[in-house]
């Protein structure tokens, strides 16, 4: 196992220097144990990787908007790549510099994008006729020059799971590469838009390089071409999506910065990424106990405390997620699948893990959940979602009031019959 932040000490598992064990006293369970060690060794590669290029990290608020992360990672430098006026909300909060702030999305309400306008932020990236024609009668409405891009499809398919990708005509996203031209001369006709440049994303999961390369070949040719006409192109917007190898911790941080510099070398746009996964998902763990083991004639269970209502990305991707135990003990393996309490057969974290000695009351670390994590949780089966925690430099840094069943109810409103 190679997971920085994450290392078995006289076979326990630890947090940086926490032992998990101790956390569970502490905590409880579950719950998201995250260390900031991790997340900045992350930071700092990607950002080597691209030092020498003029490029700007925004972060994917999507895979982890937990306030506490968002603010390490502001503390860091990265501005914010959002979807919500909620996500806009939340980078605020965490103090991300709002002219690093960039806001994409199918879905933009009338009620967003003003408050987008009102907080300054960097870049509007419309991704339709109509969200167009909204903000251009939105920046008339209130007089103001509102910062835009085209998020271009460049009609790529990439080689990942159907549910994340997004740079192919079927998908929903952004506007068809061979229109753009065309709808970027509309936006520079308008006295109250700043034209800003392009912005694509591709998908998630990819770790093909050569796929980056054709989408940010594609975008750059556009944007020259609308350069040669004299059109003002500041900015390509890269978005994210580099891959995570879960089953073995590792991402291509190196190999990523070296398509974007050999593309972008020699040419004067200023950059910006929009990387999620990449920069968080290795960097938590979901801290689990087992509640009870249960045989079939076909199947071992472990059944623990947490379930797909804390993390969904088993069950949502078919995705891999490593299970280790926390203490380590010498035995047999034996093959397990590891199940939640909730109703469905799809709440499962593993299937045929190895795992051996498992008992009762034993603690389990499911990896790499710092990405599409916590932020998917929900109530289902009216269960109150994890915890979570932050180390970070030698501290224990409690995230967020653990959730009660009371605070749900206190929200919903009995009728009176
Ligand atoms: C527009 C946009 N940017 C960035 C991301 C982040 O992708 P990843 O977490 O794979 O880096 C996404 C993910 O869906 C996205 O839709």
């Amino acid at each position: 196992m190679n997971f920085k932040g994450f290392n078995y000490k006289n076979n326990n598992l630890f947090c940086e220097h926490v032992s998990l064990e101790d956390i569970s006293f502490e905590f409880g369970t579950p719950i998201y144990v995250y260390s900031g060690a991790s997340i900045e060794d992350a930071y700092s590669q990607l950002s080597s990787s691209i030092a020498d290029t003029n490029t700007e990290i925004n972060f994917a608020l999507k895979a982890n908007s937990t306030l506490g992360i968002l603010s390490l990672l502001s503390k860091l430098g990265a501005g914010a790549d959002i979807v919500s006026g909620g996500e806009l909300v939340k980078a605020l909060h965490a103090k991300i510099n709002p002219q690093k702030i960039v806001f994409s999305g199918v879905g933009k309400t009338t009620e967003e994008i003003k408050l987008a306008i009102k907080n300054g932020i960097k870049q509007i990236n419309a991704e339709s006729y109509s969200e167009i024609e909204n903000i251009i009668s939105i920046a008339n409405e209130l007089n103001t020059k509102v910062p835009v891009a085209i998020r271009v499809n460049p009609n790529i398919s990439v080689k990942t799971h159907e549910k994340i990708a997004t740079g192919s005509n079927d998908t929903k996203f952004g506007m068809p590469i061979e229109e753009t031209a065309n709808i970027y001369k509309r936006l520079s006709s308008e006295k109250n838009i700043k034209t800003m440049g392009l912005a694509i994303h591709i998908g998630s999961q990819i770790f093909d390089m050569n796929e980056f390369k054709l989408a940010y070949l594609n975008i750059l040719s556009v944007a020259d071409s609308l350069r040669q006409e004299g059109f003002k192109v500041p900015n390509l917007d890269l978005g994210g999506g580099l891959g995570v190898d879960y089953k073995i911790a590792k991402i291509n941080f190196f190999d990523y910065g070296k398509t974007i510099s050999d593309v972008f070398k020699g040419y004067d746009y200023s950059l910006s990424i929009e990387p999620g996964r990449s920069l968080v998902a290795n960097s938590g763990i979901l801290l689990t106990k087992v509640i009870y083991l249960k045989k079939t004639k076909s199947k071992n269970f472990i059944v623990v405390d947490g379930a797909m209502n804390d993390f969904i990305r088993p069950t949502l991707y078919n995705a891999h997620h490593n299970v280790e135990p926390v203490n380590l003990s010498k035995g047999g393996l034996e093959k397990f699948d590891i199940v939640g309490p909730i109703c469905e057969t799809g709440d499962y974290f593993a299937k045929d893990a190895l795992l051996s000695n498992t008992t009762e009351g034993q603690l389990l670390a499911i990896f790499s959940t710092g990405a599409y994590g916590s932020v998917m949780s929900s109530m289902y089966n009216s269960r109150v979602p994890a915890n979570e925690i932050l180390v970070y430099n030698g501290k224990v840094h409690k995230l967020k009031e653990q959730e009660r069943i009371e605070d749900q109810i206190s929200k919903e409103i009995l009728p009176k019959f």
